[in-house]
């Protein structure tokens, strides 16, 4: 019988996010500074190595698989990951297989992540408007992405739209948004910026409580709360307007830690507990110190025992440094 991973807290944890690489090809002014570090190539875990890693979690409940970055689809050989991976699927393991992209390489793979069991995608997409996007990604072409959700949409998959929601960048547009999604499709979320790792904006100036934006959005739309939870965690209304579901992720707003499913892997097998927290413990080391994987299972015991309570984000301070020193890009969020 399977010996599910539950917390100090009496949190079931079936969520994996795995991120397969910090890089990614673009810069986003919120998410990484102009100057990055990143992990050297020589400590970065394998395909094979990041599989059996997955492959524990899944052996001790773990339901939902989602491959993050940086952005995951610049590192190479990702889709014979996703191939190796979808066993489980097919095993009939896990639930779901699914990845978080910035949406860049999409056109030229998602019909491969299509075939090998990907049902559906989260896409990155703070902007409609061209000049915009350069501003926000500060790398990214916005047509390149647009292509990509339309590959995406033509091999099958379902695509949801993330969508950051930053003050004085994006924030009237989140009509448009919604009104484009809703003619596309597709599903649409919208992300409290959290202060993760030093970046030249200042994150106070750029927060938006989205408590404020529902409000607003409430006076011109009609939003129908419903129970749906992908087992991430934004909470949902449909809008009645386009019949397209929203979402809300609202760490700051409104704390989300107690219903807490998941834990993240970086690419160089570093277990984080938290994306707001600190705790961590180096699988890398218990992975390459032995074949035997009863060495995982013994560290994610001690995983669970360590899993903080939840985070204490604060983006109200102007001089406070980020909750969390790294970046998301490297625990992708
Ligand atoms: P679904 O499976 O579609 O529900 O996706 P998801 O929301 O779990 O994943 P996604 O990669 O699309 O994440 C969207 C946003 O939610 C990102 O900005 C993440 O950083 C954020 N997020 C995901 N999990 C957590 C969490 O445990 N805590 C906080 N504070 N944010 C999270
Ligand atoms: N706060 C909130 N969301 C962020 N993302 C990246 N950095 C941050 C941040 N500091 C988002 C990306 C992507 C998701 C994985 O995380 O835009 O949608
Ligand atoms: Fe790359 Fe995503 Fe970070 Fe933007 S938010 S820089 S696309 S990892």
């Amino acid at each position: 019988a399977v010996r599910p991973l539950i917390d100090g807290f009496g949190r079931r944890i079936d969520y994996l996010r795995l991120s397969v690489t910090d890089r990614c090809d673009f810069r986003c002014v919120y998410c990484m500074s102009e100057h990055m570090t990143f992990l050297p190539k020589a400590e970065v875990l394998s395909l094979e190595e990041i599989d059996r890693l997955a492959s524990a979690f899944v052996r001790r409940g773990v339901r939902k698989l989602r491959l993050t970055g940086g952005e995951p689809l610049v590192r190479r050989g990702i889709v014979d990951l996703v191939r190796s991976l979808s066993r489980h699927l097919d095993s009939g393991a896990i639930d779901e297989l699914t990845l978080t992209t910035n949406g860049s390489q999409l056109a030229r793979h998602a019909a491969d992540l299509a075939a090998a069991g990907v049902r559906r995608i989260n896409v990155s997409l703070d902007t409609l408007d061209p000049d915009r996007f350069a501003r926000i990604t500060r790398w990214g072409r916005l047509p390149q992405v647009l292509e990509g959700i339309a590959a995406a949409i033509a091999a099958g998959l379902h695509v949801k739209i993330n969508m950051v929601a930053l003050k004085g960048l994006n924030e009237d547009e989140i009509d448009t948004m919604l009104r484009w999604c809703g003619a596309a499709g597709h599903d649409l979320v919208l992300i409290e910026t959290m202060p993760l790792g030093e970046v030249e904006e200042d994150r106070t100036d750029r927060y938006l409580p989205l408590s404020a934006v529902r409000h607003d959005l409430e006076s011109r739309w009609t939003l129908d709360p419903i129970p749906l939870s992908t087992g991430g965690p934004a909470r949902y209304v449909r809008v009645r307007e386009t019949g397209q579901r929203l979402g809300f992720i609202t760490p700051l707003t409104h704390n989300f830690c107690e219903s807490c499913n998941r834990v993240r892997l970086t690419a160089t097998g570093t277990l984080y507990m938290c994306l707001g927290q600190d705790d961590s413990i180096d699988l890398r080391a218990v992975l390459r110190g032995s074949d035997d994987d009863g060495a995982i299972d013994a560290a994610l015991d001690a995983a669970m025992a360590a899993k903080p309570k939840g985070h204490d984000f604060r983006i109200d301070r102007r001089d406070a440094a980020p909750a969390v020193a790294r970046h998301m890009s490297l625990t992708g969020g």
